[in-house]
């Protein structure tokens, strides 16, 4: 049995605690949030103990894997902390908001031999697992055009705004854009050249960024993601992957979940929930794949060294949009 301490209770915290209530070997002993009523809701919900402090849950309780569900900023401290205490690390994405901290903290996981991966989810998701094995099987011929969109309104609902200050979140290309940097590099290789458009400082709640990766194979993509809807418009993420036998094309507000949409005055909720299975929830899939590789010793499915590389094209697509020229990497 897999011992498990959660810390940060906010939208991802919930996320993960669900997932971890199905997953059979696995306990989640402690969870910790600094705002009380979120650890205890989680803590109730688990059946564990809650803590407002990590450093209190560090000391008091006993577990073997440290799953990082806090504000992004906050990853690489926390992880370096844990890793050095011989914890093993399961960290939202993304691994960390510079190069930097992010090698520091694959330095620390070897140095201290634990497993460390970062929750690249899409890799997950049933719809991109089942893109990603046809292109394998060679059914769209050699990929040449790839467009992906990951748009939403703005991320309203984090704790004191942190989103907002691009200081502590990276902005739409580190925080959004970096699930599809990451399924791509994953499935088309490695990128050489990277240009970028963002909305900019001009307007702070509709941050929006469209990028151009071109691919050492050849390929090129063009990469949308925003936080510029208005609220209460859905989130919706898509893919076109164009091949020279074929396309594969997804959108997600033509897939199959039950949609429950739920408004009042003050604003618009809306859920989607899969009826078929739960073996098809991508975050429980993402926390039971990491826990294998915990049990018997093995490579993660998403390595620290992949979670740097999606990291390393955000920050080209930044600088990119900063500077008006292209990157190349
Ligand atoms: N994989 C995905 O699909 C996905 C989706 C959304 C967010 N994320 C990532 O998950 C992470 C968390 O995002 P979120 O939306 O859940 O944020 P959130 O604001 O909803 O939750 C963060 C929680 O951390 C708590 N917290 C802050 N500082 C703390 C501290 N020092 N100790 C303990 N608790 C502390 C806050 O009280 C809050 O409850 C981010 O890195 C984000 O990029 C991933």
């Amino acid at each position: 049995m897999i011992r498990i301490a959660l810390v940060g209770c906010g939208t991802m915290g919930e996320t993960h605690a669900h997932a971890y209530t199905s997953l059979e070997d696995a306990k989640v002993v402690a969870v910790c949030d600094i705002r009380s009523h979120h650890a205890e809701a989680l803590a109730s919900l688990l059946g564990c103990e809650a803590f407002t402090s990590y450093e209190e849950m560090n000391k008091k309780a006993d577990y073997d894997v440290l799953d990082i569900c806090l504000p992004t900023y906050l990853h690489c401290r926390y992880a370096i902390d844990a890793m050095k205490s011989g914890k093993h690390v399961f960290c939202e994405k993304p691994i960390a908001l510079t190069l930097e901290d992010a090698n520091r903290m694959v330095e620390t996981a070897e140095e201290n031999k634990v497993t460390f991966s970062v929750g690249h989810v899409l890799r997950f998701f049933p719809q991109y697992q089942t893109a990603a094995d046809q292109i394998k099987a060679g059914r769209i011929g050699t990929p040449a055009l790839l467009r992906t969109t990951r748009n939403q309104a703005f991320p309203g609902w984090s704790w004191e705004n942190w989103y907002q200050d691009l200081e502590k979140s990276g902005g739409p290309e580190v925080d959004l854009a970096i699930h599809d940097y990451d399924w791509l590099l994953c499935n088309f290789g490695p990128v050489t050249r990277v240009y970028a458009k963002n909305l900019g400082p001009k307007h702070p709640e509709q941050m929006h960024t469209l990028a151009i990766l071109r691919f050492a194979s050849g390929a090129m993509a063009h990469v949308e993601a925003s936080w510029a809807l208005p609220k209460g418009i859905e989130f919706r993420t898509t893919f076109e992957l164009v091949g020279t036998d074929g396309q594969l094309c997804y959108d997600s507000t033509r897939d199959c979940p039950l949609k429950t949409q739920l408004g009042s005055d003050e604003e618009v909720s809306l859920f989607y929930d899969n009826p078929l299975s739960e073996e098809m929830n991508p975050y429980r899939a993402e926390l039971a794949a990491f826990l294998h590789a915990v049990e018997h010793k093995t490579e993660p499915v998403v390595t620290a060294a992949e979670a740097i590389a999606a990291l390393h094209i955000a920050l080209a697509a930044k600088e990119s949009a900063r500077s008006g020229k292209v990157v190349r990497l």
